[in-house]
């Protein structure tokens, strides 16, 4: 960030509009030409200060200040290809950037004349920075509108004066819990609830109405922390009565990070409890120097990119044919009321599409459609929805065994039992009945599109859906193109997860897809320290501070090992198939000795690497006689190469599919690995991860090199990677 030359007045401010009225209130409208959205660039910089100035030079008749947006939302926050691309050498460039706003806020708040913040739409970032520099926030109730501070979810912190405006606003513990922690974003009732907005209302006449009626009522108006006597709600640090609260702050934090290598959330603490024990302008410098060096770190470049512009671009449709008109899906036939297909019929009932769901029966239909009676219920009890959604979404699902239904429909989902020859038989069945090009997909876990597609005598709308479980939290859907598949099937099928908001990855149709194949080789190195003598709570923590969001034995009993055995199964044929060498694992032997001797397959019987309450019940302690028999003190395994063999294993097999075409761009291998196996979002996704490791791709390659010395050839490096590594590239 360049640092800002003032340019005076004088110029005329062509992002920010002033008006002012016969009574003196001027208004400043946000809105700047060059952008669909505000945000924090150098020229609203520079606009903002000239602002300040002109009010500052014309306070004598300016008796209010009202601050809006002519956008339709109010103002967006930072530029984060700018924040992205900071590096080590920015922080002093970064930080002046950061301290020009602050000044321009401060000037802003201390004018001495009242200052409203119309909020006119979504504020979230610098933007709701900007209305917390006004003495009263009003924000219009407008559909989709969000206020928040989500820095923290980007791997930064609200560094243009939020934290230390809301910890003297509503205390710290409150503003670390509620608003800059966790990075919440909220409605604007809630909002309002939480303390970051005075009022909300209905309409923008009424906001600007308000706005105006709370000058004039307000004609003293400072902020509270520059009125004599003023005391952090709550007390500071040093009061007693916070000192019995504050602890709770930092289990907090900990619970969020479990032990995941992530600065931000730590740095925001540290924000909030130092600058609570000074005077206001200093804390905004502590809030300037931890920001800026979050912000020219690497893990909020890897998280901004992940987070931010990969996951837009996926949304997008990364790998959709550009030229294929949008098509909606207007009908859908889900077939099989099982677990998956129960769910995908609630998904899409939910985004507003009608949906048949077929079973054998009409009384094993009804059973997968009360999967949702269930959680429309519970989203009711919650107030989540009111009894209209309840019944519209419900409405929307017609349960039933007769085929006949199926007529008209121009989306089909099979999610029938794993069997092929099933899939083939339900997929012949169902295009003699749906619309003449009704789209047939399939939510197999493993099976070929190509060979189900010629069941049907049109192989080019038959595409692959992989959901995963349950399919009503997890956002990612991998699109499985077959051979045949055609361009505009994978268009559709685009849409379509647009449609339900899932997030798509296009994948080709090979063994394991994209997710299942990284996902096992995180796992299995995981359980392969186990083996090796490592004590298992130590692997579990070793996991956990790699950044995964739960231990990879807790996993292995969730996902079951017969099922993980059954695919191990499947990556060996596929390898023979394919004239490859499969790599055996250390975890190999021991997840045969569960399914075999042990018989502790996984949670749903009650028994696996951990004990359970029971069948499916709650999870105990960790079965004791796993340590007894493998854990060998003598083995010393460094914690670091513990945490490393996991990321660094599952970032090759990323490589390795991205190098096969198994998945097209590296923003779907990155936003893929992250939303489908929680491969950690600190290092922004699996192929990010050796494109930022220390030395960058040379550097990763070097330290798997030292791996395959140490634990094996899981580390082999492929030679595409070798190669550029040695001629210094990316993974791009
Ligand atoms: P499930 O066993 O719970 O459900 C299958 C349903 O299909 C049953 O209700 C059965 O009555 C019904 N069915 C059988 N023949 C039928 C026919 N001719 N017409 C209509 N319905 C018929 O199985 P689940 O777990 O829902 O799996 C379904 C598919 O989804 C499988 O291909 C599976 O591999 C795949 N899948 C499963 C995931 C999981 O986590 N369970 C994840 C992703 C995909």
């Amino acid at each position: 960030m360049s640092t800002v030359k003032n340019t005076g007045s004088t110029v005329k401010n062509t992002v920010i509009g002033w008006a002012q009225d016969a009574e003196g209130i001027v208004t400043l409208t946000i809105d700047d030409p060059g952008q669909a959205t505000n945000t924090m660039t150098d020229e609203m910089a520079v606009a903002l200060r000239a602002a300040v100035e002109r009010l500052e030079a014309e306070k004598e008749s300016v008796t209010g200040v009202v601050v809006t947006s002519g956008k339709d939302t109010f103002f967006a926050g930072g530029d984060l290809n700018r924040l992205m691309t900071a590096g080590p050498d920015d922080v002093d460039d970064i930080s002046a950037g950061l301290d020009h706003f602050k000044e321009s806020f401060r000037r802003l708040e201390t004018l001495g004349r009242p200052v409203v913040a119309a909020v006119n739409g979504t504020a979230l970032g610098g933007g709701l920075e900007v209305a917390l520099a006004a003495h009263h926030r009003i924000a219009l109730d407008k559909k989709g509108s969000l206020l928040g501070l989500p820095e923290v979810t980007l791997g930064v912190l609200p560094g243009a004066g939020g934290v230390t405006r809301t910890v003297r606003m509503l205390g710290i513990v409150p503003a670390v819990l509620n608003v800059v922690g966790q990075g919440q974003r909220m409605k604007p009732a809630k909002a309002l609830k939480v303390g970051i907005v005075d009022e909300v209302v209905a309409t923008e006449q009424e906001m600007l109405d308000r706005a105006r009626d709370w000058i004039r009522e307000n004609p003293d108006a400072a902020q509270p922390w520059d009125r004599k006597g003023y005391k952090i709600p709550g007390g500071t640090p040093s009061s007693a009565a916070l000192a019995a609260q504050l602890p709770a702050v930092p289990a907090n934090v900990r619970k969020q990070l479990k032990g995941a290598p992530m600065p931000a959330p730590i740095a925001v603490l540290s924000t909030a409890v130092e600058g609570a024990q000074v005077d206001v302008d200093t804390a905004f410098a502590i809030e300037t120097r931890y920001c800026a060096n979050l912000i020219c770190g690497q893990i909020s470049a890897n998280m901004i990119k992940a987070l931010f512009f990969d996951l837009n671009a996926v949304n997008k449709g990364a790998s959709r044919p550009a030229d294929i008109p949008v098509r909606k899906a207007e009908k859908v036939a889900v077939l099989g009321a099982g677990m998956m297909g129960a769910a995908i019929a609630y998904v899409t009932a939910q985004a507003g599409v009608d949906v048949v769901l077929r079973d054998v029966t009409t009384e094993a239909a009804e059973r997968g459609k009360d999967y949702s009676r269930r959680l429309l219920d519970g989203a009711l009890a919650k107030g989540r929805i009111d009894e209209a959604k309840h019944a519209a979404v419900l409405d929307r699902i017609h349960a039933t065994g007769d085929i006949a239904d199926v007529a008209g429909a121009d989306f089909v989902i099979e999610a029938v039992f794993e069997d092929v020859e099933l899939k083939k038989k339900v997929l012949a069945e169902v295009a003699a009945v749906a619309a003449d090009d009704a789209l047939l997909a399939s939510n197999t876990s493993a099976l070929p599109i190509a060979e189900m597609a010629g069941a049907v005598s049109r192989p080019g709308d038959v595409i692959g859906l992989h959901f995963f479980s349950p399919v009503d939290k997890m956002p990612l859907l991998e699109i499985v193109v077959g051979e045949n598949t055609s361009d505009e099937a994978l268009a559709r099928a685009v849409d379509f997860a647009r449609q339900i908001r899932k997030t798509p990855i296009v994948v080709k149709d090979a063994y394991g897809f994209y997710a299942n194949r990284v996902i096992a080789k995180f796992v299995d190195e995981a359980l392969s320290l186990v083996a090796e003598g490592m004590h298992p709570a130590s692997a579990e923590q070793a996991t956990l501070q790699a950044g995964f969001p739960a231990g990879a034995l807790t996993l292995f009993d969730e996902i079951n090992m017969k099922t993980i055995a059954k695919i191990r199964q499947g990556f060996i044929a596929d390898a023979a198939e394919r004239g490859v060498e499969f790599v055996t694992s250390p975890s190999y032997p021991l997840v045969d000795r569960m399914l075999g001797e042990f018989d502790r397959p996984g949670r749903l019987e009650g028994r696996g690497f951990y004990e359970y309450e029971g069948p499916g019940g709650a999870r105990l302690g960790l079965w004791p006689k796993l340590a007894a028999e493998y854990h060998r003190p003598e083995v010393e395994i460094p914690f670091e190469d513990a945490k490393e063999r996991m990321l660094v294993a599952a970032a090759l097999e990323a490589y390795r599919c991205y190098d096969e075409g198994v998945v097209r761009t590296v923003a779907e291998a990155n936003i893929g690995s992250i939303m489908g196996i929680g491969y950690p979002a600190w290092t922004g996704g699996a192929l990010q991860y050796i494109n930022q490791y220390a030395g960058e791709t040379a550097g990763f390659v070097a330290r798997a090199d030292e791996l395959r010395a140490r634990y094996g050839d899981r580390f082999l490096v492929p030679d595409g990677l070798r190669a550029l590594a040695a001629e210094g590239r990316l993974v791009v």
